[in-house]
């Protein structure tokens, strides 16, 4: 034991010393990151150690580029909508499609996740403008219509009676089930579902714009979010399809977001009265808490695994950052730690998972590669400079058939948001803090770290003070990594700014499903966490 931690120290070091040490003669060949959402002060102050910038236009057209991209994604999920969208008329009324495209890949479908995900970022939207948008509101309670006629399809995996119907991944746009042969159940979609419908009702509590009460949720309550939460509260511990749809068993994504559900529901629960399902989704979330601090971290490997017991695979995976994202509860969340979060995106275990995604996802692909030897000529500093991030390693999925896999949007754009939740959560820290590293969390925040006084790269053990005058910096460095990351997603949209599910890993172009929904829901949901940070430190 001891000396297999002394090995993975050794080995730590020894890689990160190679890419310090490789790329330590650099020269700042750009301006400053610089925004009207930076705060001059803190910039004053970091200027000796932020040297260059991580993106490859200058700061101001970067800035123009993700305000006009975040709005074309978010028309790019609600022309995605039955009854909203172009051209969808064969769309049942408030029914998400994956994507418009009908064949190679054939994704003219209603998955509950892919909606209950993209729903639930309009609703923060929503949330944002203080629940005033009629038509966001419409297109919520046209989506909460059409969940409760789809939750009542019998289909191949059971019926709204067993409850075993929910776990169904997939639907025709019409509302009718699909009934070819499928990985089911995915046990992900209703806790998404629920989910969304549970931010959508504490939003208009909160705002109250439409005068409503709790009272005026009972139905909806009972009708089509209960039947999801029983759905979780009772089947949590039973196998079924990742949220990739491949491999059956037990999964963090689908767990983490079972939790949050049962969390958020059994509050609502109470609200409206009703004491047994109250205890009932809190039991089974602490259950859920227990398993989950179980079986999904291995300790040998340092990092959280996808996939219970699967050998097959590394259990490196974008699903892991997925799942601590989703399991936020992302409405209330203003950078402070919710001491009762588990696996949030700035705790060690999701860092040491994510430093040890994105190096496998580095030199996995040829056009990451490109990226980075053009910085480097540049002379940038290339351990801060973002790639495009796939699945997970052993992916062979090219969006229309099986042979190799590629980056995609959405698992690019999450590293960004995990990031940008990370420089929040440290940046809202008060100034008893301090910022310790781990032998597994050294590679990432290491990058962080650089020239800071006092750090070195042999030592875990280096500590950090809210005070100390390096601490913003480290927080706008975090920052600028997040931004390079969305850089990425820039180089490879097209000139109209559409987003398919994945980029070609030799030559960019976009692959496989174009207008992906779910990847213009990930775009703009870590743009609303970029915002959200810096309109703090301003
Ligand atoms: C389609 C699924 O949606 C995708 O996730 C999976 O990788 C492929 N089928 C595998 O062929
Ligand atoms: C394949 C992805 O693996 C899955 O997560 C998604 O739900 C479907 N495509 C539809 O977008």
């Amino acid at each position: 034991m001891v000396k297999s931690s002394f090995l993975v120290i050794c080995f730590a070091s020894l890689t990160a010393g190679l890419l310090i040490g490789e790329f330590s003669d650099w020269r700042p060949p750009f301006r400053l990151p610089h925004s009207p959402l930076h705060s001059e002060k803190l910039l004053q102050k970091a200027k000796p150690l932020i040297s260059s910038t991580v993106t490859i236009i200058p700061p101001e057209q970067y800035e123009r580029w993700i305000e006009h991209q975040t709005h074309i994604s978010f028309e790019g999920i609600i022309k995605n909508i039955g009854g909203y969208g172009p051209g969808l008329e064969d769309v049942m009324r408030g029914a998400v499609i994956a994507s418009p495209s009908k064949s190679h890949p054939d994704y003219y479908y209603q998955w509950t996740r892919d909606s209950g995900i993209t729903i639930n970022t309009l609703i923060m939207n929503y949330a944002d403008n203080n629940a005033t948008n009629a038509t966001l509101r419409d297109i919520i309670y046209d989506y909460i219509n059409s969940s409760r006629i789809i939750q009542r399809q019998s289909n191949p995996s059971g019926t709204f009676e067993n409850l075993e119907g929910l776990g169904e991944p997939k639907f025709k746009v019409d509302g009718r089930p699909f009934t070819a042969p499928w990985g089911r159940p995915q046990r992900d979609g209703p806790a998404l579902r629920a989910i969304a419908m549970l931010n959508f009702v504490n939003t208009e509590l909160k705002y109250n714009e439409s005068g409503v009460t709790y009272e005026s949720f009972r139905d909806i309550f009972d009708n089509v979010i209960r039947p999801d939460l029983d759905y979780v509260g009772l089947k949590w511990q039973y196998d079924g399809f990742d949220l990739w749809e491949e491999l059956k068993g037990k999964h963090f994504f689908t767990s983490m977001c079972h939790r949050r559900a049962l969390i958020s529901g059994s509050d609502l629960a109470q609200k409206l009265g009703y004491a047994d399902a109250t205890i009932f989704y809190q039991t089974q979330a602490s259950y859920l808490t227990q398993f989950i601090s179980d079986y999904f971290y291995d300790h040998k490997k340092g990092h959280l695994v996808e996939t219970f017991g699967n050998h097959k695979r590394s259990g490196l995976d974008s699903a892991l950052f997925l799942g601590s994202i989703h399991a936020l509860d992302l409405l209330l969340w203003s950078g402070k730690a919710d001491v009762t979060d588990i696996y949030p995106p700035y705790s060690d275990e999701v860092l040491a998972s994510l430093v040890q995604h994105i190096t496998d996802m580095r030199y996995r692909y040829p056009i990451n590669l490109r990226r980075l030897k053009t910085f480097e000529s540049l002379g940038v500093n290339i351990s801060l400079v973002g790639i495009g991030v796939g699945r997970y390693p052993e992916d062979i999925y090219n969006g229309v058939a099986e042979s190799e896999g590629n980056p995609w949007f959405l698992c690019t754009a999450t590293v960004s948001h995990t990031l940008y939740l990370l420089a929040d959560y440290l940046y809202t820290r008060t100034s008893d803090f301090t910022l310790k590293l781990t032998e597994h969390t050294l590679p990432l925040l290491g990058m962080f770290l650089d020239k800071v006084e006092g750090f070195d790269w042999s030592d875990p053990s280096f500590e950090l003070k809210r005070s100390s005058p390096d601490f913003d910096t480290v927080v706008l460095r975090i920052l600028a990594y997040g931004d390079s990351f969305l850089d990425v997603i820039r180089e490879h949209v097209d000139s109209k700014g559409s987003m398919s599910e994945q980029f070609s890993r030799y030559d960019g172009y976009m692959r496989g499903a174009e207008d992906l929904t779910w990847s213009y829901g990930a775009f703009w949901s870590a743009v609303r966490q970029r915002k959200l940070v810096y309109g703090r430190i301003k």
